[in-house]
């Protein structure tokens, strides 16, 4: 799929995703492209039918943006409860496990997705594979992570610093770096991530494992709603 065909399936499958968001709900709000194209529609949604939604960003990209286009937004620990959390992904394998953090905003997706009622993920068909494969990010603390770096190293986990566009290592929105392990497969998610959930120096894993609830597919002739 070349890149214009993935973007329009990408904005489709932010509009489609938006029919879903009911007025009063308390939403959740993912980060990357797809989800820039989710908060245009929900935007026009809020405008065209005067809907009173609260959203929680997940970045502060996405709340600079969401506000923006004046959605109001709150801080997750600003909300008693989330309805609903539209996110999107970068891999989902056939058990619905997948593999977040491609923009490195992952520890926040995954504190907001885990205080939400039901998540909704949104991809283009090009994100569904059998076995996950995509590199998997860490968020690690800066201190140590050149030790943490050589541990993953020895046990063959193939770790690589995320750099940043401008050069020397990228920082999150928290302050702390990603390293990516480039495995050629991932055939046991659940075992890999007890394993990174009980390493120190890690703060959160990509694996989003049990956690989605719905997933909406965009393929060339149209959205696939999955319950997961
Ligand atoms: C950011 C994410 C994104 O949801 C994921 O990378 C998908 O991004 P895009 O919609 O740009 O393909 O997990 O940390």
């Amino acid at each position: 799929m070349n890149s214009a065909d993935q973007r329009e399936l990408k904005k489709h499958v932010g509009k489609e995703a938006v029919k879903h968001v009911k007025d009063g709900m308390v939403l959740g709000l993912g980060s990357g492209t797809t989800i820039k194209y989710m908060v245009d529609a929900l935007s026009e949604r809020i405008k065209n039918e005067g809907l009173d939604i609260i959203g929680v960003p997940t970045s502060n990209k996405t709340k600079r943006y969401a506000e923006s286009l004046g959605i109001t937004t709150k801080d997750v620990d600003k909300v008693d409860h989330i309805d609903l959390t539209i996110d999107g992904a970068d891999q989902i394998d056939k058990n619905f496990q997948g593999i977040k953090g491609g923009g490195a905003a992952h520890l926040m997706e995954k504190i907001v997705a885990i205080n939400s009622d039901r998540n909704m993920w949104i991809v283009d068909e090009s994100k569904m594979v059998k076995k996950l494969n995509y590199p998997l990010p860490l968020e690690v603390i800066p201190y140590g992570s050149g030790q943490l770096y050589r541990r993953l190293n020895r046990m063959g986990l193939h770790p690589k610093f995320r750099q940043s566009g401008h050069g020397g290592k990228l920082t999150t929105d928290s302050g702390d770096y990603i390293i990516d392990l480039g495995l050629p497969e991932i055939t046991t998610p659940v075992q890999l991530g007890e394993k990174l959930d009980s390493m120190t120096g890690i703060v959160e894993h990509g694996l989003f494992l049990n956690i989605v609830n719905t997933i909406i597919v965009e393929h060339a002739d149209g959205p696939e709603t999955i319950e997961a």
